[in-house]
């Protein structure tokens, strides 16, 4: 569990989608600094291409994304890895193929007040689910899928795989009309005493601003494949 989560709790607040945060042409730059950073990691199994955002490309787009969102959330530090050769990490462009299922982006360090993420959609079909419900722990994928949670050969940076959230939200199944549109990838058993708080429809040129405690997936909701860039920060 988090050290600090009296702090990180004071700095909690409702997801924040704000629109039309960049244009056309800056959301163009992010996707011509897609194209250009190498490939880190292509899942086949979940089909999913992982881009990091090294801090040496694109300074232009790093004080361009600072500024804007230091206007919105304050001040805050990047809460990232670093790459094998010691490289800071901006940021994680993802380009999925298949949602992605239930986790939190806690981070991977118990000393730090985690703050918020930043999800930046680069193609425009896809939304993103946050439920209400908060954990304060590393990154970690939620499952009951048994494979998955014997799944021992994580490298770094690689969410963690656990069930306690069954049961930890209490019982209540989850509500079968949006599991049905929008979380029919995800067994509505694993989704137990889950509550959405709100469903961001990819729009181009907006932002999605959220807590690093919430849970939250992808919705099924992909025309082909969706590209985002996500962000973490930390106080
Ligand atoms: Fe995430």
């Amino acid at each position: 569990m988090h050290k600090h989560i009296e702090k990180i709790k004071s700095n909690e607040s409702q997801p924040k989608i704000i629109k039309n945060i960049f244009n056309k042409n800056e959301i163009k730059e992010f996707l011509n600094l897609y194209i250009e950073l190498p490939l880190t990691v292509h899942n086949k199994r979940q089909n999913v291409k992982k881009k990091r955002w090294l801090k040496e490309f694109r300074s232009d787009l790093e004080n361009l994304f600072r500024s804007r969102l230091e206007n919105e959330i304050g001040s805050f530090k990047y809460d990232n890895l670093v790459d094998d050769s010691g490289k800071e990490i901006l940021g994680l462009f993802q380009e999925s193929y298949n949602p992605i299922g239930l986790h939190i982006d806690g981070g991977f360090n118990y000393d730090n007040i985690i703050f918020k993420q930043t999800l930046i959609p680069l193609t425009d079909t896809g939304s993103t689910v946050i439920f209400k419900n908060r954990f304060y722990d590393y990154s970690t994928n939620f499952t009951i899928n048994d494979e998955e949670l014997n799944e021992k050969n994580l490298k770094y940076g690689q969410n963690r795989r656990s069930s306690k959230h069954i049961g930890f939200f209490g019982s209540k199944p989850f509500d079968e009309t949006i599991h049905k549109k929008y979380l029919n990838h995800e067994k509505i058993e694993n989704l137990i005493g889950l509550e959405v708080d709100t469903i961001y429809e990819w729009e181009i040129g907006s932002m999605l601003i959220f807590d690093r405690t919430n849970l939250h997936c992808s919705s099924s909701i992909i025309n082909e494949k969706k590209i985002g860039l996500t962000t973490f920060t930390k106080k």
